[in-house]
């Protein structure tokens, strides 16, 4: 086989399939060849350039116009004709959004939108947050079991999202009937079944946002992120187009909703299979910061994230040619010896854990960051104190 510049492509990157169960179980692992052997591939079955250093990965984040965020969130698998009908008679009109803008516009916006982000405005979320996730525990305390994952961990950053962005409680209880399954839908292989299935609930989805958005708009003097694009819509339309509020309404809770839960999930795996650092956060739980780091560092939800080349360009000594699609993996650079020592052990007092880019890096890193983090602490601060003798079941833990 050949790249699209014509090299040869070695049989290991010929085998590559991101589908297969050795990268879906540890994409790191599956990684560990090419990272020392190959850094940058060509991947024929997958038709994009796979990145595995660290360096590389940050490279590649950093320069945001050769390596355009515009195909971030387009389906792996395309959706068939059918699908694409039903979207349409929903009137889907989904734009591009704030990951996957290009520059100068994405950047005008961000600054316009990025104060209810900032560590000193989460504060005053901090007290109901953690209401809520007593609230939650209190349902199962006595029970002695629970699925933590379907019972609360993805509950609670949907929630947070909504309250956060604004969105009335009435409201809000129409949008989470809709738990689309964005991961699949964007970077899965779903069958023709579940495309026709998706493509029915994001169109409902996107529906129902509108109308939400419609009450909003007729009286944008509530409190929350969305009312704030609301006003800063009205002040600068050229720059905040109503287009873009209805698509981020949508989108930003997809941002926010699995990737927490999956986090905070893998969180709470790893850290009770490595029973050591549990029962330190548990007598020390000022070290929940950054034994979250290191979850992220080690089991982040977000593995890999995808850039387009905008022109021919050069990584480590592979010419990616211009619309050459990126597969830059998070988890493989996370686990880079070049930068962690011993990556493959788990280690909160690691100094340099929150180095790790599973929130990505550079002008789009992820706005959200600090609410993900102040749930996973919120979280864990209560199951150390409340239950620091939980387990997982047997046949849930991993190696
Ligand atoms: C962007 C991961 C939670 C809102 C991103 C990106 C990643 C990511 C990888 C792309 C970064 C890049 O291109 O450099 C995560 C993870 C989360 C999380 C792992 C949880 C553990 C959230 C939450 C929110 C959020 C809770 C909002 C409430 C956003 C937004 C962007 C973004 C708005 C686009 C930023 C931009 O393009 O300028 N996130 N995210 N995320 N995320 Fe998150």
């Amino acid at each position: 086989a050949l790249s699209p510049t014509g090299c040869p492509v070695s049989p290991e990157a010929a085998e590559f399939d991101p589908f297969d169960a050795p990268y879906q179980l540890d994409p790191a692992e599956a990684l560990r060849w090419f990272r020392e052997q190959e850094p940058v591939f060509y991947s024929p079955k997958l038709d994009y350039w796979v990145v595995s250093r660290y360096e590389d990965v940050k490279a590649v984040f950093r320069d945001n116009v050769t390596f355009s965020p515009s195909i971030a969130l387009e389906k792996l698998t395309p959706a068939p004709p059918e699908a694409t009908k039903i979207l349409e008679g929903y009137g889907f009109a989904m734009r591009r959004t704030m990951v996957n803008e290009d520059e100068p516009d994405h950047m005008e916006r961000r600054r316009l939108l990025m104060d209810a982000f900032l560590p000193e405005n989460l504060e005053k979320h901090e007290a109901w947050v953690r209401e809520l996730v007593r609230d939650y525990m209190d349902r199962f305390i006595d029970k002695g079991h629970a699925d933590l994952v379907g019972e609360m961990f993805r509950e609670i950053p949907m929630t947070v999202a909504l309250r956060f962005l604004g969105v009335p409680n009435e409201d809000a209880k129409e949008l989470r009937k809709f738990s689309v399954a964005h991961t699949l839908n964007t970077w899965g292989r779903p069958s023709p079944e579940q495309q026709l299935q998706i493509a029915e609930d994001v169109g409902q989805f996107w529906q129902t946002a509108q109308t939400i958005l419609d009450h909003m708009c007729a009286d944008p003097s509530g409190e929350g992120w969305m009312y704030d694009s609301i006003r800063m819509h009205n002040r600068h339309p050229d720059i905040v187009p109503e287009s873009y509020l209805r698509s981020m309404m949508m989108a930003i809770l997809v941002a926010a909703h699995e990737t927490t839960a999956f986090a905070t999930t893998n969180a709470f795996r790893t850290l009770l299979s490595n029973r050591e650092s549990w029962n330190d956060i548990c007598e020390n739980p000022a070290l929940i910061p950054s034994a979250i780091e290191e979850c992220l560092r080690a089991a982040g939800s977000v593995v890999a994230w995808r850039r387009i080349a905008t022109e021919d360009t050069q990584l480590r000594g592979k010419t990616i040619p211009k619309g050459g699609k990126l597969l830059i993996v998070q988890a493989s650079a996370n686990r880079d010896p070049r930068h962690f020592e011993n990556p493959d052990e788990f280690d909160i007092y690691r100094h340099n854990s929150a180095e790790h880019f599973t929130f990505g890096y550079g002008a789009h890193q992820c706005m959200g960051k600090n609410i993900a983090r102040m749930e996973m602490r919120i979280i864990l601060d209560e199951f150390v104190r409340r239950l620091p003798h939980i387990d997982l079941v047997e046949d849930q833990s991993f190696e």
